[in-house]
């Protein structure tokens, strides 16, 4: 059986890895584990469109925060860890202090934090467990698919080491091939929440540290030579014509690859060059631009050897003239709002269908055209939500407040979420922004910490624009945008709270902007507290009154804003943060929801509605 090379995002195997036949058994030294690289992940585009064996449903559980489960008293790692899944026998000569078939379960996806009280503060390890059967094919990948795990993790199959990954909001794939055996299996995996300053986000966020195996868990297959990445996208300019180009792992020079779109009578193939990529280029008569207006999915079939995906997927274009943003050629303004994943109802880390419709149709009802997924990659199902809703999409790689801008492991870590970002979701037509950061503090190091992510972003799409929320500085009553990483972007995001943590609403009024780059801006927060159902004067901080009344004092000001292209008022739902105490009031969430976690919409949701759907604020060109 010929061999193939993988090309791996993990750092720690930057090289392509040349894996001879199957017996090749993934080994990870215990500097790789202890050191927490992350090693021996994939990314895999469109992952969620393969055929997948689902090992979502309950898992085993077991608290560990000591790590016992893995290292020894003196802290060395453990030949024997948890993750052998060991069954005592009678007459063992050693005791076996963990037992997977009697630990409490934990339901995949979700977070840990919510499904025990025990846990909705826990910060460390948690080991999963869960036995599943296969029949491996001969010729075939078998991967595994984890939508996320917050924050470090590590997984094992039949006890052996397949993948470590660190992040809480990116999918990664691995390989699990020379693992997996015919029959009864077990996968075994450990996840960290614990902050660490080196981590990408630090350790402050506002908001809640959900824990766990967060979204989606499955296995794929794929054949020996398989499309891993792949980028189709409409081009700029007047013609109709899709470009693109579709990698394939293990493939050869001069294998053919086609994309088609049957709706549009399309057909187009390439072969693959040295890099074992195929570029794409094919004109399209008739095609419907995707917008919010007309959210056009076609079916897009991709083709490679033995492989193929069947995707849907939108086409437009999306480029800034000076300061207008144009959306298919045409000047258009974001009336948004900022929406963490924070699941409605029932609160934790959002990861269903129904959740990520629920959201966005909250905002559809808004009147917006256009939310901002802060502050970390949102899931596929968020994604193709939009994508099908018709919801122009901001996305964001975590890269939130004060991170060590000056370590070049945190950069890594940093370029590794963006890739994993990029490389994932890089074919929703909704997205349009790639956001590097939020309200980072104004340094030299972080300046060029996140010019390099920006140029990263550039380099892997030159088809979308890059922003960032930054921080505004206030000299009297003007608020002057002047933060030098400005300069690196296309669209500059701007976080402003007049009237909440700055002075009175009616500040607003007497506030002017000065702008020192000719790009278009975004307002990418702005707002207030109010708990649901609380009324007083609209002088009364956490009434709904004061914080419409800080929405109608800020509507006027931002429409005075020349070059303000949109607006992503913070944020859509009340969402948990440890941040947030005050009893009876936040009682640990973050209150500037428009509606509450349970779906009560605030007198600041019928004002921003109004001004939405009138068109009141804001001005394409
Ligand atoms: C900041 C930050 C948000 C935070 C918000 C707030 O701007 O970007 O993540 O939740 O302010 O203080 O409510």
């Amino acid at each position: 059986m010929r061999g193939f090379s993988v090309c791996w995002s993990g750092r720690a195997l930057a090289a392509p890895v040349r894996v001879l036949g199957w017996v090749a058994v993934l080994t990870f030294s215990a500097m790789q584990l202890a050191g927490q690289a992350t090693s021996g992940t994939l990314v895999l585009t469109g992952a969620d469109r393969r055929q997948a064996t689902s090992l979502n449903g309950e898992w085993a559980s077991i608290v560990d925060p000591y790590f016992a489960g893995l290292f020894s008293f003196h802290h060395e790692e453990k030949k024997n860890g948890w993750f052998l899944n060991y069954k005592a026998k009678p007459g063992d000569p050693f005791p076996t202090e963990y037992d997977y078939a009697k630990a409490p379960k934990l339901k995949v996806p979700g977070d840990w934090n919510t499904q025990r009280d025990s846990l909705m503060l826990y910060e460390g390890p948690m080991w999963y467990e869960r036995d599943f059967t296969y029949a491996p094919k001969e010729h075939t990948h078998v991967f595994l698919h984890v939508g996320a795990a917050n924050y470090h993790s590590w997984f094992w199959v039949n006890g052996k080491k397949v993948c470590g990954h660190e992040g809480g909001f990116t999918a990664f794939n691995c390989e699990v091939t020379p693992v997996i055996q015919p029959g009864n299996n077990f996968v075994v995996a450990a996840v960290d929440n614990t902050r660490h300053e080196d981590n990408v986000p630090t350790l402050e966020t506002d908001w809640w540290n959900y824990g766990g195996l967060t979204r989606e868990v499955s296995l794929i297959e794929a054949p020996e030579a398989f499309i891993d990445q792949y980028d189709l996208h409409l081009e700029r300019g007047e013609g109709a014509a899709i470009a693109g180009w579709v990698h394939v792992a293990g493939g050869a020079v001069g294998d053919k690859v086609e994309v088609a779109i049957p709706e549009l009578g399309a057909h187009a193939s390439a072969t693959l060059g040295e890099d074992d990529r195929a570029a794409l280029h094919f004109d399209v008569k008739g095609l419907q631009p995707w917008s919010p207006e007309t959210p056009k999915l076609y079916k897009v079939e991709l083709h490679a050897g033995a492989d193929s995906i069947d995707e849907l997927m939108g086409f437009r274009t999306v480029e800034t003239r000076g300061t207008e943003i144009l959306l298919n050629g045409k000047p258009i303004f974001l009336r948004g709002v900022s929406v963490h994943a924070e699941a409605p109802y029932r609160t934790g880390r959002a990861y269903s269908d129904k959740d990520a419709e629920t959201l966005l149709g909250w905002a559809k009802e808004l009147g917006c055209n256009f939310v901002r997924l802060a502050h970390y990659p949102h899931d596929e199902t968020m994604l193709r939500a939009a994508d099908r809703m018709g919801l122009l999409v901001w996305s964001e790689n975590p890269v939130y407040w004060a991170l060590e801008f000056d370590n070049p492991k945190v950069l890594a870590k940093a370029e590794q979420q963006l890739d994993e970002e990029i490389g994932t979701s890089r074919n929703h037509a909704a997205i349009i922004l790639w956001s590097m950061a939020n309200e980072t503090p104004n340094t030299p190091a972080r300046t060029q910490f996140i010019e390099t992510l920006a140029s990263r972003a550039r380099a892997m799409d030159a088809t979308r624009l890059i922003t960032a929320a930054l921080l505004v500085r206030a000299q009297g009553n003007t608020k002057i945008v002047d933060d030098p990483l400005g300069k690196a972007l296309d669209v500059i995001g701007v976080n402003e709270y007049i009237g909440w943590y700055e002075g009175h609403p009616e500040n607003a009024d007497v506030t002017q902007w000065q702008i020192d780059y000719q790009k278009p801006l975004i307002v990418s927060e702005f707002g207030a507290d109010a708990k649901a159902g609380l009324h007083g004067g609209e002088n009364e901080r956490w009434t709904e009154e004061y914080q419409a009344n800080v929405f109608r004092h800020q509507l006027p000001m931002l429409n005075n804003i020349a070059q303000l292209r949109g607006m992503s008022p913070w944020v859509l739902m009340d969402f948990r943060s440890p941040n947030r105490p005050l009893v009876g009031i936040q009682d640990e969430f973050n209150r500037k929801g428009l509606v509450s976690d349970q779906g009560q919409k605030k007198q600041a949701f019928y004002v921003l509605e109004k001004a939405y759907k009138e068109e009141t604020v804001g001005k394409a060109e």
